[in-house]
């Protein structure tokens, strides 16, 4: 099973993370890392710690002249800002933080618990989903998140082309949308407020039959939806048309099933093609062939420079909520965040399916799954099949 655990503080002297499971084989390319680990630290409305903080990932353990061994895979992170022996106890708990129901909940300060719920944990995560993306494109797929809405300004995608996300300050696709988004970023700052949006990635190239219908917590959109959900500061997950379905008729959510087996480009989905993708790729739970489209709504930062109503803790006075030095839009850097810890759900999901302890191992079983899927349906009859 690939799966992995973070710790660290915000401000603590280093964040780690221990990833198990992860197949031997995989040239662990720490630039790889290190570039998305910069994109997550980047986009327009971000606060002055990043401009403290230059992420690069050092791998403690699990690799052999830079090729992974199939042991734990340390990954650890150096926090410059590392301060947090010095840092006051705030006298108000933030609202839309852990501040007032973690210090109840462990009988600590409010210090203690924002510390480790803060998103600068977020850095081992894309880490870590950069390290599965390694695995996967090994296997031909593909992870790519953008933002698709910030601040209720929509950028639909004009293309679907990595440069133009890699060249917006807001990581859109839709360049005609930027300034507008940008404008809104600007006067929210100088009102003392935040903004919040919504975050699309999609996954081409995955096999059908990942996941499984069989058992709810296998199924793949439940796992995709816990994963992202997990990310702070996201509020809502979508796959496909999400709730959008609910508003239509079945005729128009329903995707209709095709078949052109000499078609050169669907060897992979065994000559069954979707003329739409409403599903975003999963059915009952398990990936069809299409690519698996996930949004993900993203909450503005709750840490308000206009400070918002709040009570002190030791007099139980009414005192405006603590403010520290913060983002005023996050919304750029949730995209590489949701985008990275969906493609470690895609890996762990490949690594169930595919059962091998190396890279080659994985292969193997993926092309032998194949063929016996081709003849599976080369068998194929009517009268067969228990009907
Ligand atoms: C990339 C990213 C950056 C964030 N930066 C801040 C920040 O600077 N200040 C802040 O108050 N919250 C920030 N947040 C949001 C908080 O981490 C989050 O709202 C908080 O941990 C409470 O968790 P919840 O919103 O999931 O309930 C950020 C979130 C993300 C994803």
């Amino acid at each position: 099973m690939l799966r992995y655990l973070t710790a660290g503080e915000s401000h603590g002297p280093a964040l780690t993370a221990i990833v198990e499971g992860f197949p031997s084989g995989v040239t662990l390319d720490s630039e790889f890392i290190n570039v998305e680990l910069k994109r997550r630290q980047g986009g327009y409305g971000r606060g002055k710690r990043q401009a403290l903080e230059n992420d690069r990932i050092i791998v403690d353990s699990g690799t052999y002249h830079g090729v992974t061994t199939g042991g734990p895979i340390t990954l650890r992170l150096v926090n410059n800002d590392a301060k947090l022996e010095r840092l006051q106890e705030p006298a108000a708990p933030r609202g839309g933080h852990i501040d007032l129901a973690g210090a109840i909940n462990y009988q600590t300060g409010i210090r203690q618990v924002l510390e480790r719920a803060s998103a600068r944990e977020t850095s081992l995560r894309v880490a870590v989903g950069a390290l599965a993306k390694l695995l996967l494109r090994e296997l031909g797929i593909t992870v790519f998140g953008y933002v698709r809405e910030l601040g209720g300004i929509a950028a639909p995608p004009l293309s679907f082309d990595p440069a133009v996300r890699d060249a917006s300050p807001v990581y859109t696709l839709n360049p005609e949308a930027d300034a507008a988004i940008i404008a809104a970023i600007d006067a929210a700052k100088a009102a003392g407020d935040t903004l919040g949006g919504i975050t699309e990635t999609v996954v081409t190239g995955c096999p059908i039959g990942l996941g499984s219908h069989a058992q709810w917590d296998r199924k793949l959109d439940a796992r995709l939806a816990l994963a992202v959900m997990s990310v702070q500061a996201i509020k809502a997950v979508e796959i496909g048309l999400g709730v959008e379905a609910a508003r239509r008729p079945g005729s128009r959510v329903m995707d209709p099933i095709a078949y052109e087996p000499d078609h050169p480009a669907d060897d992979r989905r065994l000559g069954f093609r979707r003329p739409t993708n409403n599903a975003g790729g999963i059915e009952g739970g398990t990936s069809n062939g299409e690519p698996i489209v996930v949004r993900a709504a993203k909450k503005p930062i709750s840490t308000l420079a206009a400070r918002g109503p709040s009570i002190n803790m030791a007099t139980k006075a009414p005192q405006p909520a603590a403010y520290e030095r913060s983002d005023v839009c996050a919304v750029p850097a949730a995209s590489v965040i949701v985008e990275n810890v969906v493609a470690f759900e895609i890996a762990t999901a490949v690594v169930e399916r595919y059962v091998g302890t190396s890279l080659s191992a994985i292969r193997a079983a993926h092309d032998a799954v194949h063929e016996l899927r081709r003849k599976h349906l080369d068998e194929w009859g009517v009268e067969d099949r228990g009907a």
